[in-house]
């Protein structure tokens, strides 16, 4: 209660600060005091991540007279200080209007704790079943409803590469296999270029061991990780860990101070030869599917919420519309790398990549990503961040302390 009330000064203040400055003639702030506000957190603070939302809040000007954006994103690489933050303002029932959270696992956990409102009536009213594949509306229903508007879908299993690097130590062919990598990586760093392979923190350590895990185990067997049906202590993952080592080994020592932005300059500045990373990674660099990944698309979706208790219900539920629409879904997309969630959004105006991630969505295997909530929850994922936190860090790389850690946060974590 005590909240919503500092919440509802917070605004009435900012209002008073506006139609003074617009009083004092200091008005060009760009905003309006007549408006009504939608607080919107996310963590597309920087780069492509900020012009795609920039280019949503267009649209969303545009689509919702008499409602205005709030900008509440807190910088950080797959939310590590958003997600914080976003906790303890949910905890004190002070949500923001809206919030970006990942389709899945990650989604569940707000639904189950009730802090969502329901949004099924919502997505009949604006024709949504109709134009989501099927597989996403399922995963995005909880007991018959659906509490969130995915924005787009991102592809989490692609390594970028720098191709004058690979060039001036002669590699010209793509490693179709984990052990044809690890020799190009030997390679270069017989060339000179130490590390070879751009690694970041946690999460992004995360995803790579993902993309490890999917080349020994396949699609089914990898998805199975996270519902209990494969073993974390089977013979397979064991192998997979012991790769996933010897690619560290690869990997700039600095790895755990450095979001993806950070890791990726190393690539672009000519340190390193290959980044694993999500398609939000830079337009314009050479890519290839993570090694014994072909046919598999590692999925990730963004979606926006109505959080119980939001100030502004009505605003929310027009910004929910403009990310659930064809052409809000169009121009977000084309500027944040993803692709669209909907099938009827044209190609016009997408990159060569995004076209390719359009077609490979249409006939790909399908498989969740952990590192990014679709499929493991908030927990489950600190724990798994945590454990190889540790082992990053440890001078001796200690495989079977790993995989017990991974078992054990698998087996607090998976739902009965
Ligand atoms: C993911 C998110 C992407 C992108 C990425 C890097 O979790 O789904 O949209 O923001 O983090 O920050």
């Amino acid at each position: 209660m005590r909240c919503t009330y500092m919440r509802f000064a917070r605004r009435v203040l900012a209002a008073a600060a506006v139609a003074l400055l617009a009083v004092s003639g200091c008005g060009s702030i760009g905003k309006d005091p007549g408006a009504a506000e939608v607080e919107v957190f996310t963590w597309w603070a920087d780069g492509g991540e900020k012009a795609g939302l920039d280019a949503l809040v267009s649209r969303f000007t545009a689509d919702c007279p008499g409602q205005q954006f709030e900008n509440a994103a807190v910088a950080g690489g797959a939310g590590v200080n958003a997600k914080q933050r976003l906790l303890t303002r949910i905890q004190r029932n002070d949500p923001p209007d809206t919030f970006q959270v990942h389709a899945g696992a990650e989604l569940d956990d707000y639904i189950a704790a009730g802090r969502l409102q329901d949004l099924t009536a919502d997505y009949d009213a604006w024709g949504l079943r109709q134009v989501l594949p099927p597989g996403l509306l399922e995963g995005l229903t909880v007991n018959g409803k659906i509490y969130s508007v995915p924005a787009n879908i991102h592809r989490a299993n692609v390594v970028w590469v720098n191709t004058r690097v690979l060039a001036e130590a002669g590699i010209t062919g793509t490693p179709r296999t984990l052990d044809a990598l690890l020799r190009d990586l030997a390679t270069l760093r017989g060339a000179g270029i130490e590390a070879p392979l751009a690694v970041g923190r946690d999460w992004t350590q995360l995803m790579l061991l993902e993309a490890v895990l999917i080349s020994h185990l396949g699609a089914e067997s990898f998805t199975r990780l996270f519902t209990g049906a494969t073993d974390w202590n089977s013979g397979e993952v064991t192998e997979a860990l012991g790769d996933y080592a010897a690619l560290l080994d690869y990997s700039n020592a600095d790895r755990d101070s450095r979001d993806w932005p950070e890791a990726e300059r190393l690539l672009v500045e000519g340190r390193a030869a290959f980044h694993v990373m999500g398609d939000w990674a830079a337009p314009g660099l050479d890519h290839f599917t993570f090694p014994g990944n072909d046919g598999v698309f590692q999925w990730l979706a963004d979606s926006f919420v109505l959080p119980t208790g939001a100030a502004n219900p009505d605003g929310t539920r027009c910004w929910l519309r403009t990310v659930a629409s064809a052409e809000g879904q169009r121009e977000f997309n084309v500027r944040k790398g993803s692709i669209p969630a909907r099938t009827d959004v044209a190609g016009t105006g997408f990159s060569g990549y995004q076209l390719a991630a359009m077609r490979d969505w249409k006939s790909d295997i399908p498989v969740p990503s952990c590192a990014h909530g679709s499929a493991c929850s908030q927990d489950w994922q600190n724990a798994v961040n945590t454990a190889l936190g540790t082992f990053s860090i440890a001078r001796y790389k200690d495989i079977a302390s790993l995989r017990e850690a991974l078992a054990a946060a698998a087996a607090q974590y998976i739902k009965g």
